[in-house]
């Protein structure tokens, strides 16, 4: 704010306090005047108004305020860019300041647990029950927004929690997948191959590929649709389908782990116009330690179907 507009509001709001301040001792006349039944002979709808002092509980009520107003815009900023004197606080308290004394307060607390996982292997902290605990926690808050709060996933996001990977389910590749971030990228097929080929291909992977059955109404030819993939779509997904980690193209043998549905429509509408699935890169904000965390929680999690988990 610049010197003017701070100027300019610290004044008006001083001198709407001392106004205030006058306002009240001044109209604060025959207090001992008791009470009266005179009016002051105006009336609306027929209610009239004593000619009474004011209640003293609402007088001192009145004073507490400004009072209480002058204690805070010493302490609090409030005045233009007076930054208050709240103690404790070097440039003045405020929203931000309060907020980075909590995150270094937690992390001077937490800090050394995690950086005492980060030296563990992923495997091992998957073991720590204290360990996915904490994962636990951190995941409700970053993750279960977009994976849902039991990471299960939901339609456009992958269920966290079975052993079908996009990216690949050892644990540093699920570190890698948290730390950066994924983008995959699957190209809009609708022009290059018509209408007639995004539905024959479209069978053809929901038929021979996931084994699923067609509708009785389903006009398409699932031979032509299988040489179409292998000329459009063996390069990312593989000659059988079975998907290339690296580049997050599925496995379209197991729908189980499909994000965007299985029906007919759905696969139509993925050949036809693409998908581009975000995974939101978390180094910059979450760190290494708490991802590392985090990725071991994941792995757990993928392994519960397996007995083999910290429950
Ligand atoms: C350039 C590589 C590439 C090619 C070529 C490609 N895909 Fe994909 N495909 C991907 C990627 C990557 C994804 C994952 C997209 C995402 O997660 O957002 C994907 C996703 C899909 C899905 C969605 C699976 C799900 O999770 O719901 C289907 C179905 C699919 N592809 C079918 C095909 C078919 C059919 C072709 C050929 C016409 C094809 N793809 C060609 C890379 C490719
Ligand atoms: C804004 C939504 C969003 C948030 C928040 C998010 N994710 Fe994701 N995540 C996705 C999407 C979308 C994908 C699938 C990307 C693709 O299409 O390949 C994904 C993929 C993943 C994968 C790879 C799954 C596979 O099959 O390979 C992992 C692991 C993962 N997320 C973990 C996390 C963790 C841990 C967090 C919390 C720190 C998180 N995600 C937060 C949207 C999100």
């Amino acid at each position: 704010m610049t010197t003017f507009w701070s100027w300019y509001i610290s004044l008006l709001t001083i001198f709407t306090l001392l106004a205030l301040t006058w306002l009240i001792f001044a109209t604060r006349r025959g207090e001992s005047k008791g009470t009266t039944d005179q009016t002051m002979g105006h009336a609306f709808d027929g209610i009239e108004e004593y000619d009474n002092p004011l209640p003293k509980w609402w007088f001192w009520l009145f004073i507490g305020t400004l009072i209480f107003a002058a204690g805070y815009l010493v302490l609090y900023p409030g005045l233009g860019n007076w930054k208050g004197l709240f103690p404790g606080y070097a440039d003045g308290w405020n929203q931000e300041s309060q907020w980075q004394r909590e995150v270094s307060k937690a992390e001077q607390q937490y800090g050394p647990i995690f950086a005492r996982y980060s030296a563990m292997s992923i495997e091992e902290v998957a073991k720590d029950p204290q360990a996915m605990k904490m994962g636990g926690r951190l995941f409700a808050t970053y993750c279960s927004i977009c994976h849902g709060s039991d990471a299960k996933g939901a339609l456009g996001f992958p269920n966290l929690t079975d052993s079908n990977w996009r990216w690949g389910g050892e644990p540093e590749t699920i570190k890698t997948t948290i730390l950066h971030g994924r983008m995959a990228a699957m190209p809009a097929w609708g022009e290059v191959l018509g209408d007639a080929g995004v539905k024959n291909v479209a069978a053809y992977v929901r038929q021979d590929l996931a084994g699923l059955k067609l509708p009785e109404d389903a006009k398409a030819d699932v031979e032509a649709g299988k040489s179409l993939f292998a000329t459009t779509c063996v390069a990312c997904h593989g000659a059988e389908g079975k998907g290339t980690a690296l580049m997050g193209a599925p496995d379209l043998t197991h729908p189980a782990g499909w994000i965007y549905g299985s029906s007919l429509a759905q696969l139509q509408q993925t050949i036809r116009h693409g998908r581009n699935g975000q995974m939101p890169a978390q180094q910059e904000y979450l760190g290494q330690d708490k991802v590392h965390v985090l990725a071991a929680y994941i792995y757990n999690l993928s392994r519960k179907d397996q007995e083999l988990a910290v429950k």
